[in-house]
């Protein structure tokens, strides 16, 4: 459509479509705090690099003469029916980037099918953004709080509210080392914007001697202080095994005796992620690990990808090495940013677009085509 367009036109896209341009545009829209943010990552930003570099390190071997004039995106992941094996990473605090937040992202996602997985850590409460998602599938993140009432209490609103599947994630109970953010002193500003899951939670309103309104502050103390659980092990899964009837993906999985644990915890699924390098400065590049995720735990659990997924080639990439299906975080929120819902639609369209047009000219028509052998070995 974009091609057809500027053919009949002559006039280029509103919004750019590489994920880097994007990126250029959306900062001019950011301020310098929000855009350090969402680009930033751990320590150095060795781990941020190191994503990329898995990519870029492997080539694709195209196939040809392969009749692949129907081409078939979908997958069945969960339970949940996709028209494409992409997801929306769970991104907190989106009113950063663009007023309309979490209800315009939903509502994009929504209109072409696929999944959001909304974070804990949004900045509307979950119902809201479960009303924008419409039809929609639904998918909730899970920042797992100390607090065990809360904890159920977030649980039973996400299942009221229609969301199916539940994401855990394992890699931040400690926010990481991220110097942007700590130079800006930027993340107490976003502490109180992340908390609206919070706010809107009768356990945790419960749990304050004074209503936020009157002592926003202590609200936000009390939070701080139940919002994630370091000292959580495999034998505590057995808990949200117990209060969540539904599949639930364990976020943050890098190592294959980590997924088989995930396996014989009765969990359903595994996202092969390192937080987008926001975490843990040094770590290896997502994609190089996948493949040793998938060779352990890919024929019992569903096993996904996140981490430097910028355009249609990392896609088939990381479904040759082995996942199901991707995430994408940072693209989509730099479409937020520029365009709202609308700057959303057009960065999952391109992302759709780009896997069609990297899968048939390399002789592939259905993702189950895809396997190692599609890459080069060198
Ligand atoms: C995140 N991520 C994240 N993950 C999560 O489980 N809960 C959350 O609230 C957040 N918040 C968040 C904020 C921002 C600004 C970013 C960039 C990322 C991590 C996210 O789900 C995903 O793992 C990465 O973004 C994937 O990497 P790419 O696609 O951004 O390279």
């Amino acid at each position: 459509e974009i091609y057809l367009n500027g053919l009949l036109t002559g006039e280029p896209p509103r919004f750019p479509t590489g994920a880097a341009a994007v990126e250029a545009a959306a900062r001019e829209r950011m301020t310098a705090e929000a855009y350090g943010y969402v680009a930033g990552g751990a320590g150095g930003e060795a781990t941020i690099r190191a994503n990329r570099a898995a990519f870029e390190r492997r080539t694709i071997v195209p196939r040809m003469l392969r009749d692949v004039g129907v081409r078939d995106l979908s997958c069945s992941l969960l339970g949940t029916e996709l028209p494409a094996p992409v997801l929306l990473a769970p991104v907190g605090v989106l009113s950063i980037a663009h007023p309309d937040a979490e209800p315009a992202v939903a509502r994009a996602a929504a209109g072409l099918g696929l999944p959001m997985v909304l974070s804990t850590a949004s900045s509307v409460p979950l119902e809201a953004a479960a009303e924008a998602s419409g039809d929609g599938p639904r998918w909730f993140q899970l920042y797992w709080p100390k607090d065990r009432e809360v904890t159920l209490s977030l649980l039973r609103r996400a299942r009221a509210a229609g969301y199916t599947t539940l994401v855990l994630t394992l890699d931040t109970w400690l926010l990481g080392w991220r110097p942007r953010d700590l130079d800006r002193a930027y993340l107490p500003f976003l502490q109180r914007i992340g908390i609206a899951n919070y706010l809107s939670d009768p356990a945790f309103l419960a749990g304050l001697a004074t209503p936020p309104e009157e002592d926003p502050l202590a609200a936000v103390a009390h939070w701080a202080g139940m919002f994630a659980d370091p000292t959580k092990t495999w034998e505590d899964l057995a808990f949200l095994r117990a209060h969540w009837d539904g599949p639930i993906v364990l976020k943050g999985v890098q190592h294959p005796d980590d997924a088989r644990r995930a396996r014989d915890a009765g969990m359903d699924g595994v996202v092969v992620s390192n937080h987008g390098g926001r975490q843990v400065d040094g770590a290896a590049g997502s994609l190089d690990v996948l493949p040793s995720v998938a060779g352990a735990v890919g024929d019992d659990l569903a096993v996904l990808f996140d981490s430097g997924v910028r355009g249609g080639a990392d896609i088939l990439k990381a479904l040759a090495l082995g996942a199901r299906a991707v995430l994408v975080g940072r693209p989509y929120v730099y479409g937020l940013a520029l365009g709202g819902e609308e700057g959303v639609r057009h960065v999952l369209r391109c992302l759709l677009a780009e896997l069609d047009l990297s899968l048939a000219p390399t002789g592939h028509a259905r993702l189950s085509e895809l396997g190692p052998g599609v890459l080069g070995t060198d």
